[in-house]
């Protein structure tokens, strides 16, 4: 069966508008794809880019090598984790003394809960809490995997820990710490990982890009490596050392320190993972609006659409039509709060009434959006089940 308008069209047949949809058929495909880039190298699931509780146990019970989840809010790892015994790794630090105190006491209720510490006060703040509620925390220390090429920075901003000396700065405070157990390294390659590198309107950026992101892996490689020799010199047996995000997976598998790869967007494959050149996902997750005006000849007026991705603002962050070849937005009007005009001359009778599929720039935050997600499996919705916004969970 071809999965293109009139196969989508027809699954969601007699439903209300707007409704978001993940396609299992070719999640399953993602899934089998991730692992086969992986190998052996156990994936954790970022919930960031999934945001849904049922579809974490469906990805995890398809997966082959699982590591656990990786969280991107301390309540969120509370509430994931007391649900089930995995291993959560928090993304990011969390400085929120009550939350940490929560955090702290699901510990000590055999809950495993990894807290991400970059910097000596994040340290110092646990220590103060576990001694407070007699507990210990796990940590995993975020190194920073940024390279600059003169004056441009080529990564993110995240971890202060550019260096050797800024990490044993941190370990010698660690040194004094009876309450904080290192049982985690993770560098984030995020100029690799989430950074497209064959943009259709962008080809000499792109190209610029790639040579970036090759200049780039030795050094990250090297600093990846140095760093996990100087945390187990200090006397830390690390449990492990996470690395990558979707677009890094064969990249990241290749270093011999790693022992899990970080993926989460891969599995919905929104637009922004059409644009690497080593990989091609499948469109799994997307939304449906529907027509309800006709302005014009080939304008087609949808009810709602404004799903805009976040971080850096620029064009490419719009949804983008999906299965209408040649659909476009209006470049004034884009997704709207409220209404989404499509421009669309191709050969698929739109009527009023009917729906216009779009995918989300971003893996995350269609869930923040819509309550529900429609599981499709051969043409037909299978289940319907709650995002984490639909269980009353937003975390942003
Ligand atoms: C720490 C970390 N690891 C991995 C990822 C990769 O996530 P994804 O595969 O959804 O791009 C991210 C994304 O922001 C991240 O922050």
């Amino acid at each position: 069966m071809t999965k293109d308008y009139a196969y989508y069209r027809k699954a969601i047949e007699g439903r209300s508008f707007p409704l978001a949809m993940v396609d299992l058929d070719l999640m399953d495909k993602n899934i089998a794809l991730i692992q086969q880039q992986a190998g052996e190298i156990p994936i954790r699931i970022a919930s960031k880019s999934v945001r849904c509780r049922y579809l974490l146990d469906y990805i995890k019970s398809k997966l082959r090598h699982y590591a656990g989840v990786m969280t991107y809010h301390g309540r969120e790892a509370v509430w994931l984790s007391s649900h089930s015994d995995d291993h959560y790794l928090m993304g990011y630090p969390v400085v929120d003394k009550t939350l940490l105190a929560e955090i702290g006491l699901a510990g000590k209720e055999g809950k495993k809960i990894t807290l991400m510490v970059d910097e000596s006060s994040h340290v110092q703040l646990l220590q103060m809490i576990a001694e407070e509620i007699d507990t210990v925390f796990s940590v995993c220390v975020d190194i920073d995997l940024s390279v600059d090429f003169g004056p441009l920075h080529f990564g993110v901003w995240r971890s202060p820990l550019v260096d050797e000396e800024k990490l044993n700065a941190l370990l010698e405070v660690l040194e004094n710490l009876d309450r904080i157990k290192v049982e985690g390294l993770m560098g984030y390659e995020a100029q690799i990982a989430g950074v497209g590198d064959q943009v259709k309107s962008q080809s000499v950026k792109s190209a610029v890009v790639r040579i970036l992101k090759k200049r780039s892996l030795p050094k990250l490689r090297r600093w990846r490596a140095d760093a996990v020799n100087t945390i187990r010199q200090a006397g830390h047996t690390l449990a492990f050392v996470n690395g990558g995000g979707t677009g890094s997976v064969q990249s990241t598998r290749e270093e011999k320190d790693i022992t899990e790869i970080a993926v989460g967007s891969g599995f919905y494959c929104p637009h922004l993972f059409d644009n690497y050149q080593d990989f091609q996902f499948h469109p799994a997750a997307f939304f449906a609006c529907q027509i309800v005006r006709q302005p014009k000849e080939g304008v087609y007026t949808c009810h709602g659409g404004g799903y805009i991705a976040s971080g850096g603002v620029e064009a490419l962050k719009a949804p983008k039509v999906h299965l209408l070849p040649g659909a476009k937005l209006d470049v004034n009007e884009g997704a709207g709060e409220v209404q989404t005009p499509v421009f669309y001359k191709g050969k698929e009778q739109l009527n009023i009434g009917d729906p216009v599929f779009f995918r989300h720039a971003k893996a995350g935050e269609l869930c923040e959006h819509f309550n529900e997600l429609h599981l499709i499996r051969n043409g037909k919705i299978v289940e319907i089940v709650p995002t984490y916004r639909g269980e009353k969970k937003s975390f942003l």
